[in-house]
């Protein structure tokens, strides 16, 4: 679980060079890197030195919580990421959608792998992989499921415990026990609003009245009739800032004197976003970057 300010503190140069160094330690150790990231935010939930840090490592890309996340944009990005070349997979940790096609994916990512091993004569055809992802994004969620039990226990310090040790998902995967945890970087604001947004980040590390304009805002321009259906709002062409005020009235987050609650309808609308109450979106779309 993310602590509350962890991404302030822990974004230190110190740090980062240190929690670098000891998962290009782990990376070594592995045929593949499986990176994770959320189905709804894979631009926000990755750290930026995750190409350097995987280099020439073959690499599948998981997005995770697929669950919560558009359909359509969650297509778009792995299309997105087909072109570049990179193999990418929407699975549910939870439910289990699609893990069972990780180590098939895994493979076809590894085709050349095994052709050199062959060529070699190296009959081994098994997988050693590890997991890399972000606070919160289910590494453990998904480790246990893979495994089928409570396998690893994580907190999110990242790196090695020193004698690793590996999980035996199947004959053909073995998965390094300790996940390899890196840092988003709030390179800018916007990159904390969605981790917040997704819930991947607890609210008081932003200023919950302009996280939750910003949310509006979004909803108003991506997914403006969830935003109507879910809160009984006619005219969304109103200020975030009243709209504020128009919801807490119609959900009754009333003070006394009849001011609105600003800071209890901010909380609500805030969970409401993350219980999925007014639908299942996505906070980023592959559209524009490169
Ligand atoms: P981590 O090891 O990467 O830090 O993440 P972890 O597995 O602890 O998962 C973080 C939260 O995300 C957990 O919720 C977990 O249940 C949820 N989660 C993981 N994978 C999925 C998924 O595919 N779909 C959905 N909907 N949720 C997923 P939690 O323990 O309830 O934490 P929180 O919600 O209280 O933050």
């Amino acid at each position: 679980m993310a602590e509350s300010n962890q991404y302030n503190i822990q974004w230190f140069p110190g740090h980062m060079a240190k929690a670098k160094r000891e998962i290009s330690q782990m990376v070594k150790l592995v045929d593949i890197v499986i990176e994770l990231k959320d189905a709804r935010i894979p631009y926000s939930s990755t750290n930026p030195m995750i190409d350097e840090i995987v280099g020439k490592k073959p690499r599948l890309i998981l997005l995770n919580k697929s669950d919560m996340a558009d359909r359509s944009i969650t297509k778009a990005w792995i299309d997105y990421y087909k072109k570049k070349n990179i193999i990418a997979l929407d699975i549910d940790s939870i439910t289990g959608y699609n893990i069972k096609n990780i180590i098939p994916y895994a493979k076809i990512v590894l085709t050349d792998e095994f052709k050199k091993r062959e060529a070699k004569g190296i009959k081994k055809t098994s997988i050693r992989a590890m997991i890399l992802g972000i606070p919160n994004v289910g590494k453990s969620t998904l480790i246990n499921k893979l495994a089928k039990r409570k396998a690893v226990n994580v907190g999110d310090k990242p790196g090695v415990t020193k004698t690793q040790s590996w999980i035996k998902i199947s004959p053909e995967l073995d998965l390094l026990d300790t996940p390899g945890i890196l840092w988003p970087k709030f390179e800018d604001q916007m990159v904390g609003v969605k981790l917040a947004m997704a819930g991947s980040i607890k609210d008081d590390i932003l200023d919950l009245e302009d996280l939750s304009v910003k949310s509006i805002d979004y909803l108003k321009e991506n997914y403006p009739n969830n935003l109507k259906e879910r809160y009984n709002l006619e005219d969304l062409s109103i200020d975030s800032h009243e709209l504020l005020s128009v919801i807490a009235k119609k959900r009754g987050c009333i003070l006394k004197g009849g001011i609105p609650d600003l800071e209890r309808v901010e909380k609500l609308i805030m969970n409401e976003l993350r219980d999925l109450k007014i639908g299942r979106m996505s906070y980023e779309k592959p559209e524009g970057r490169d």
